[in-house]
């Protein structure tokens, strides 16, 4: 894939992308052979990298920006802005755009509502906004996006408009937007990825829409398809195991993932075939995906395939070994494969390298509780407390070891803690209410439950806890009231409709 003047846009941005992505690299070395997926994985939108609509957040670089804009998905290329020797922009100002995009309908006042030739009026400054990196090095954001005053009030993302008015707030800035514009005319993907990177409860069916849309941009989808995972629901396996077979490797890739977190070996039949694809990045996760399965349990007919990955594998390995990332995976690996040891060792050395890295030592910690070395386990929890006092989920698993040495007040204590620092997720006051149900302390039992439901008030799990809650305590009419809510909420389950008969 060397560069000439027939090379197509979109493989001309794979080729500025192998210097200009953050990615993990899946091959020992680039070689001109193949496609970008034959040597590296992009960085998907993720919490901490990207804002929770897909503006970039840390330094990620330019592909994953451009790849998720409409421009990218008509052909446009980086060359169309960028001359590919010098590097220069082609064109000054918004003379840039009007290479595509007619000055008479978008260089004007009707357009933008701002003065010629000011900073207001440049497409760049609405249309690609920057943030600095490293004090003073200013990188502008590739998606080309609108500015949405809007998903800023709901996700907390940055827009142009207040990243300019300074002294003006979000509500401001859309309450303007809407009296220039009216309503936003066109979904954009991020309407539907945003509620799922910012945890909120009702994200799923946008999610699960946006995973199956092969209109949306690729990056957009797999991102879906990672934090989808999240959220429970009885089809997303089905969906899952139609998406390994998607024709973007992408997608393949991200869904062999997904579905690799999961440690059971239900899939592995779905992941053989894999073995084969053509991409090195898809190969290479089915391997990892099949880390359950030992050599001698691999079929005949793929045995041949699984010896050719296990060897892109073990290089893709030692190429990432002195990498956080490399290192996790390796113990990942050895943990699939049965061996805790080897797999808490590989943690171990992961923080060799990033000591300060607090949810590599919460997941040792989990390590440790996992092979019954409690001691250890809560003295790494507390190693992660030490450095950083407000990060939540290091609360809930201490708050679950406490728990199982029938420390009861001590895990009541951790887990008032684990609802503090993360108030908006409901898991935790779950846990609490069954603690406090094991002290019987009904009174807070119930409080906790509701306290839970008024953050998420169809959460399956807190309206079952509240149901057996009442019933137990032979309030019927109240527990008949939650479980009909519960019936109708998930139809399909039998339990809830068996429990609920119990009080006609
Ligand atoms: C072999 C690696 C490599 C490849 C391939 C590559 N670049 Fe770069 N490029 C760099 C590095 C390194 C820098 C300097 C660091 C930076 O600004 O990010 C750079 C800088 C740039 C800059 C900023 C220049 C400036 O004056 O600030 C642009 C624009 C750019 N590259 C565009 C491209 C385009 C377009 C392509 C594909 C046609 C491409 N690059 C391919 C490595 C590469
Ligand atoms: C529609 C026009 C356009 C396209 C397409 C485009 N760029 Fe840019 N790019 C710009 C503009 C404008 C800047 C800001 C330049 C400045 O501030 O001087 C920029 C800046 C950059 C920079 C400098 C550092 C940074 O991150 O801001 C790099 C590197 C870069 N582009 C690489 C690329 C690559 C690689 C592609 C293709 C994947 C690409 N650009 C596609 C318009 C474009
Ligand atoms: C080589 C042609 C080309 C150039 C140069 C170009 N664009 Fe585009 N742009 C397109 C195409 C094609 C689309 C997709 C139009 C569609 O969806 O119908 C597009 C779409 C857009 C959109 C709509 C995005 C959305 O989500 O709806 C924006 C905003 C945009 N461009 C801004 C810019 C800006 C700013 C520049 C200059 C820095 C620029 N474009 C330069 C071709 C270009
Ligand atoms: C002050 C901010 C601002 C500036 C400056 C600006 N735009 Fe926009 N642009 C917007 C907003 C807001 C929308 C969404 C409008 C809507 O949905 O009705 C938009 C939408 C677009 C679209 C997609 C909608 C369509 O009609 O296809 C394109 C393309 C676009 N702008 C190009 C440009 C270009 C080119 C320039 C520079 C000449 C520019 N914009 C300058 C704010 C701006
Ligand atoms: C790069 C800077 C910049 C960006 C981005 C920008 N503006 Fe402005 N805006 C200005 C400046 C400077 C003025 C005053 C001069 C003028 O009217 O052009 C202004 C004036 C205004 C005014 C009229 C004066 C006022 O304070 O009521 C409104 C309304 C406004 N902008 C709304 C917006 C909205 C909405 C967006 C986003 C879609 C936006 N601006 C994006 C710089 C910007």
């Amino acid at each position: 894939m060397q560069m000439t003047l027939d090379t197509k846009p979109k493989e001309l941005v794979d080729q500025c992308a192998r210097c200009h992505m953050r990615r993990e690299q899946f091959s020992t070395h680039f070689n001109f052979e193949g496609t970008l997926l034959d040597h590296y994985f992009p960085q998907l939108l993720v919490e901490n990298l990207y804002f929770p609509d897909g503006q970039i957040l840390d330094e990620v670089y330019v592909y994953g920006s451009f790849v998720q804009s409409k421009m990218y998905q008509n052909n446009v290329t980086c060359n169309n802005c960028h001359n590919s020797h010098s590097l220069k922009l082609k064109f000054e100002g918004n003379n840039l755009c009007a290479q595509c995009h007619e000055p008479a309908k978008y260089d004007t006042h009707k357009h933008h509502f701002h003065e010629a030739n000011t900073e207001g009026a440049k497409c760049i400054n609405c249309h690609m906004t920057g943030r600095y990196y490293m004090g003073n090095d200013f990188r502008r954001d590739h998606s080309f996006r609108i500015p949405r005053p809007d998903l800023s009030l709901k996700y907390g993302s940055p827009n142009a408009c207040t990243g300019c008015h300074e002294d003006k707030d979000d509500k401001w800035a859309w309450e303007k937007f809407q009296k220039q514009h009216g309503a936003v005319d066109s979904i954009h993907f991020s309407d539907k990825l945003a509620p799922g990177i910012a945890h909120h409860p009702d994200a799923y069916a946008g999610l699960a829409e946006l995973i199956n849309d092969k209109s949306e941009p690729e990056i957009a989808r797999a991102s879906a398809i990672k934090v989808i995972s999240n959220y429970s629901s009885d089809d997303l396996i089905d969906q899952y195991l139609t998406l390994l077979n998607d024709e973007s490797p992408l997608i393949r890739a991200a869904t062999v993932d997904a579905l690799s977190e999961a440690n059971t070996t239900d899939y592995t039949n779905y992941f053989l075939p894999l073995l084969e694809d053509q991409k090195r990045t898809v190969r290479i996760k089915a391997f990892y995906g099949l880390g359950g399965l030992t050599e001698l349990q691999i079929p005949e007919q793929y045995k041949e395939s699984y010896q050719k990955v296990k060897k892109e594998f073990n290089a893709y390995l030692d190429h990432n070994s002195d990498f956080v990332g490399g290192r996790i995976k390796r113990a990942r690996y050895n943990i699939k494969q049965g061996n805790l040891q080897k797999g808490i060792e590989g943690y171990k050395s992961a923080l060799d390298i990033d000591e300060l890295n607090n949810q590599i030592r919460l997941d040792l910690a989990n390590l440790y509780y996992k092979d019954q070395n409690f001691e250890k386990a809560e003295e790494t929890f507390k190693k992660v407390i030490e450095q950083e006092s407000e990060y939540g989920p290091v609360y809930y698993s201490l708050s679950l070891l406490y728990a199982e040495l029938n420390r009861t007040d001590d895990a009541i204590k951790q887990m008032k803690k684990a609802i503090e620092y993360m108030p908006d997720n409901p898991r935790p006051y779950y846990n609490l209410s069954l603690l406090y149900g094991k002290i019987q302390d009904s009174k807070n039992a119930e409080q906790t439950l509701l306290k839970g439901l008024n953050i998420d008030p169809t959460n399956e799990s807190l309206l079952y806890a509240l149901g057996y809650h009442y019933s137990s305590t032979n309030q019927s009419e109240k527990a008949k009231n939650i479980l009909n809510q519960l019936v109708r909420l998930y139809p399909d389950n039998r339990q809830y409709v068996n429990f609920l008969n119990q009080f006609e």
